[in-house]
């Protein structure tokens, strides 16, 4: 799937553009304060109801209009046309369609475009929370496994019953074992499907690190959210009586985790900022080529501010890797002329930003 056609209303300073696209590379040039980074927002609030940069999303809508649209046609590699439009407003709830039928949740369309971030604002994924390299994983596995979402959100249902009863006065053991052992069931299942996603993706981690010069004894490990005992129901229940003093389940699934160390210490605690940037970057590259290469999905890559901190070696790996992988990319920068030339003519379009006004420019 790739957006052909894009057409914004009201998000931040872009009061009305209208784009044509490739199913390639969309570089967006600008100076500062321009709107290329409301322009890659407005893309992701369509594909997964939110911004990665606030979230009060209410910011999103110019401050001069009540309310913002999002509309899109996306082309499938078969050649079918999907419509897709957005109304957020300050005081209605969001309205998402697709194909003219009201959505209840972005899962249909989130599941339909792959979608993955790369902005300073995101920070990198080895200073941010464990929880955040679990979403990473389970962003995975989401468009890998179709009965993983499902089962993904009953592990959190039954993590949170557990997590009532937990601080329930009456503290009755017997209720809390019975939601152990359907707990440890399901914990079971995700955690089966995270070590086969792992173990395939494996092999991608370690060509991508090697390819974007990430040389040194780099050791990446899946850790399940618990270590011993290692049968969880068991575990569940050596921990119920600390778990009854927090109030909640300590360990499980959703402590699960991508550990990254350097030469036997964490990676946080060693690597450079942009060696931090580069892992970050080769995790996600590495999914792309995974779900490519297994399923033939291809993935929309919005990556705002890409020279910064990247190699010319670097810059030209990324583009090749997202150009094999029939990825549709949205980069920005300040100076196109640091990107542009690396990726080839035939399927790329540039366009500059001025004052929230997109028009498009000649490519080299
Ligand atoms: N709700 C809003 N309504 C109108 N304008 C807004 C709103 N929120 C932010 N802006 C303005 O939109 C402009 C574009 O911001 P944006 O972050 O997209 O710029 P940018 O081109 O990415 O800049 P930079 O290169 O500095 O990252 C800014 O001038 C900002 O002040
Ligand atoms: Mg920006």
């Amino acid at each position: 799937m790739h957006i052909q056609k894009l057409h914004i209303n009201n998000v931040r300073n872009l009061d009305t553009v209208e784009l044509k696209l490739v199913s390639g590379f969309n570089f967006v040039e600008g100076l500062n304060g321009s709107g290329k980074t409301s322009l890659l927002e407005a893309i992701y609030l369509l594909t997964r109801g939110r911004s990665f940069r606030t979230s009060k999303i209410k910011n999103l809508i110019s401050s001069t209009a009540d309310e913002c649209s999002v509309f899109s046609v996306f082309k499938s590699t078969e050649n079918n046309s999907i419509k897709v439009g957005l109304r957020k407003s300050r005081t209605a709830k969001t309205m998402l369609r697709i194909e003219g039928d009201n959505q209840t949740s972005f899962a249909n369309i989130s599941q339909l475009v792959p979608t993955i971030v790369v902005a300073p604002e995101l920070g990198n994924l080895i200073d941010t929370s464990p929880d955040s390299r679990r979403k990473v994983l389970d962003w995975g596995l989401f468009h890998m496994e179709q009965s993983y979402h499902d089962k993904w959100k009953l592990t959190t249902h039954t993590i949170r019953q557990r997590n009532v009863l937990l601080r329930q006065k009456s503290r009755d053991k017997n209720l809390v074992s019975s939601w152990n052992r359907k707990l440890a069931d399901i914990s079971l299942e995700v955690t089966s499907m995270r070590n086969v996603y792992f173990s395939n993706l494996y092999p991608y981690l370690v060509r991508v690190f090697e390819s974007l010069g990430l040389k040194e004894e780099y050791l990446i490990s899946l850790y399940k959210g618990w270590n011993d005992p290692e049968d969880y129901y068991e575990l569940l229940s050596v921990n119920q009586e600390r778990d009854f003093e927090r109030g909640y389940t300590s360990q499980g699934p959703h402590r699960a985790d991508i550990k990254i160390k350097l030469e036997g210490k964490l990676a946080k605690d060693v690597c450079s900022r942009g060696q931090k940037k580069m892992i970050s970057l080769a995790i996600r590259l590495a999914q792309i080529e995974l779900l490519h290469n297994s399923i033939g999905k291809n993935c929309l890559l919005l990556i705002d501010d890409f020279a910064a901190e990247l190699d010319h070696n670097n810059r030209k790996y990324v583009c090749d890797l997202l150009h094999k992988n029939n990825s549709q990319v949205f980069m920005t920068c300040i100076d196109v002329g640091a990107v542009e030339n690396y990726v080839p003519k035939e399927n790329k379009k540039l366009f500059h930003v001025k004052q929230g006004v997109l028009t498009e420019s000649d490519c080299n």
